[in-house]
């Protein structure tokens, strides 16, 4: 049996409805969800502002934010492994604290940092890492998991033998060792190679699939674009914006031409009116909005139509859409 999928999805072909495959929490009850949360380090560094965010059932989910913003804290909490300062957090309707048990099971967690066991061999880890949710043992599975990540060649070697890309695979394995319904992906593909990054997108596909939900961290606006239903930005522990990919990515692209104009208009002559343009600052500034994912700007033909029009203009500047910038300052305070 070939271990590699075949099921990826390339990136133009519409996802599946995720109605029909993310059922398993309740009618209406989302697969996570996140109210006021804060938490303030012992430090006093506060890392989660009054957090506020709904997931889906059946959706990819991507956290989009630079170094430091809080994604791993945010997960750690949900996943139980950090306490809250403040806030709830529920996971398919079970609150994580009082009903930890319940939470817990639903949820894998491939962490950012890899810790693995040394002398265990690849299969009993995973094997035991099911063993914890107190799960009886189911080979299958465990073997699918296995094939999934190219490891099944390797699961009677112990971990410490294995390159570090293959102990990545360990973890994921041993995530989705209890069949989780929501997984969550802590920067999935930060330092990791072509070979796997693509296994990985590939896994990511197959399991939305079969109706998980799967939350991950990105400090790569490509990689959300890539991978994601939704997109969040989270940037110093606040979450800025939530928004469907393809919305957010039509924003990212939105610019804007002004043209400081010779001689104000009172109106625009009607040559111009399919190009969708206004003025401003009281006739001296014309605006012309575009989109720079568009192949064809209309730069050149609108400058040709208002020579012919006799419109002139002095000078001229590009600006960005408001979340371009906040992109631009994301990128900015990672370096
Ligand atoms: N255990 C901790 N104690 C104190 N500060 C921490 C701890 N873990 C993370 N932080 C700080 O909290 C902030 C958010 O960190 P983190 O959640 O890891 O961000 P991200 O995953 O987005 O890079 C950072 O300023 C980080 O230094
Ligand atoms: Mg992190």
């Amino acid at each position: 049996m070939p271990s590699r999928s075949t099921s990826f999805r390339p990136r133009s072909e519409p996802p599946a409805p995720v109605s029909e495959v993310g059922q398993g929490f309740g009618a209406g009850v989302p697969a996570i969800s996140v109210r006021g949360l804060s938490k303030v380090y012992e430090s006093g560094l506060k890392a989660l502002h009054e957090v506020d965010l709904e997931i889906r059932p059946g959706e990819i989910f991507a956290l989009l934010g630079p170094n430091g913003a809080g994604k791993t804290t945010l997960i750690s909490i949900i996943c139980g492994l950090v306490n809250a300062t403040s806030g709830e957090v529920r996971a398919g309707g079970h609150e994580i604290v009082s009903e930890y048990r319940a939470a817990r099971s639903l949820i894998g967690l491939v962490p950012q940092e890899l810790a693995t066991e040394a002398f265990e061999t690849v299969r009993h880890t995973v094997r035991f890492s099911r063993g914890l949710f107190g799960l009886p043992g189911n080979p299958e599975h465990i073997e699918r998991v296995l094939r999934d990540l190219s490891l099944w060649d390797k699961r009677d070697q112990q971990i410490k033998n294995l390159s570090g890309g293959m102990k990545r695979r360990v973890m994921i394995a041993k995530a989705l060792a209890h069949e989780p319904r929501i997984l969550f992906l802590d920067e999935p593909t930060a330092g990791v190679d072509v070979e796997l990054r693509r296994d990985m997108w590939a896994l990511v596909h197959r399991l939305r699939q079969q109706g998980v939900t799967i939350i991950l961290t990105t400090h790569y606006i490509e990689e959300a674009e890539e991978m994601a239903d939704r997109v969040g930005v989270i940037n110093r522990g606040e979450l800025i914006l939530v928004e469907e990919k393809h919305e957010l990515m039509q924003k990212l692209g939105a610019k804007e031409l002004a043209l400081h104009l010779e001689q104000p208009l009172q109106s625009l002559p009607d040559s111009l009116d399919e190009r969708g343009l206004s003025l401003e600052d009281g006739g001296w500034t014309l605006i012309y909005r575009y989109n720079i994912r568009e192949l064809e700007s209309g730069i050149a033909g609108l400058l040709q139509d208002l020579q012919q029009a006799g419109i002139h203009y002095k000078d001229l500047e590009t600006r960005q859409s408001s979340l371009e910038e906040i992109f631009v300052n994301l990128v900015r305070d990672d370096s």
